[in-house]
């Protein structure tokens, strides 16, 4: 089973989910990536560097500069890639995606954008899910289930707390 995180902080949760992989000794392959560059990432969050050994010592693979609007253009995600087998995964996760700025209408672009690059087939398993943690009106005021329903993919669980 393949797992893509994308748009990771400080890759604490890749650290986290990759050391809870392998203590459960799951045959789950984490690939973990950041949108910013290995280089933003270690001015931003000086801990990132720590975080990022951590995952790749339980076996996740991290990769920095990935956008989430753009997953269905990566190497993975091409049927004639010769450089990568082609990979597609059983879960793509993305927590709180967020531009940085308040400004609704660009988030709720983000997210869609989002969604439809994560269910392209190239990307997405048949029978695959993709888990976006939001707080607040965010689902709402953002229209996930309506922009999820546009990209084919269908609500599995809700959790609000
Ligand atoms: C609120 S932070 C959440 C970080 C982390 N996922 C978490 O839950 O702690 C929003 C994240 O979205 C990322 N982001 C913004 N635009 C993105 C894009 N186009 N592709 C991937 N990540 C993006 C930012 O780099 C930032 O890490």
């Amino acid at each position: 089973m393949d797992v893509l995180v994308v748009g990771d902080g400080n890759c604490s949760f890749a650290a986290a989910l990759a050391a809870l992989l392998k203590a459960h000794r799951s045959e789950a392959r984490l690939l973990a990536t950041t949108f910013d560059s290995a280089a933003a990432l270690a001015s931003k969050y000086p801990e990132a560097q720590g975080f990022v050994q951590r995952a790749q010592a339980a076996g996740a693979a991290v990769l920095h500069d990935v956008d989430a609007l753009r997953l269905h253009e990566r190497e993975w995600a091409r049927k004639d890639s010769v450089h990568a087998p082609r990979r597609r995964f059983q879960h793509v996760v993305f927590h709180h995606p967020h531009l940085g700025v308040e400004d609704f209408k660009q988030n709720m672009a983000l997210l869609g954008h989002f969604l439809h690059s994560a269910s392209q087939p190239g990307v997405l398993a048949p029978r695959g899910v993709v888990h976006v943690s939001l707080g607040g009106n965010q689902p709402a005021d953002w229209r996930l289930l309506q922009q999820a329903r546009r990209h084919g993919l269908t609500l599995l669980l809700e959790t609000v707390r």
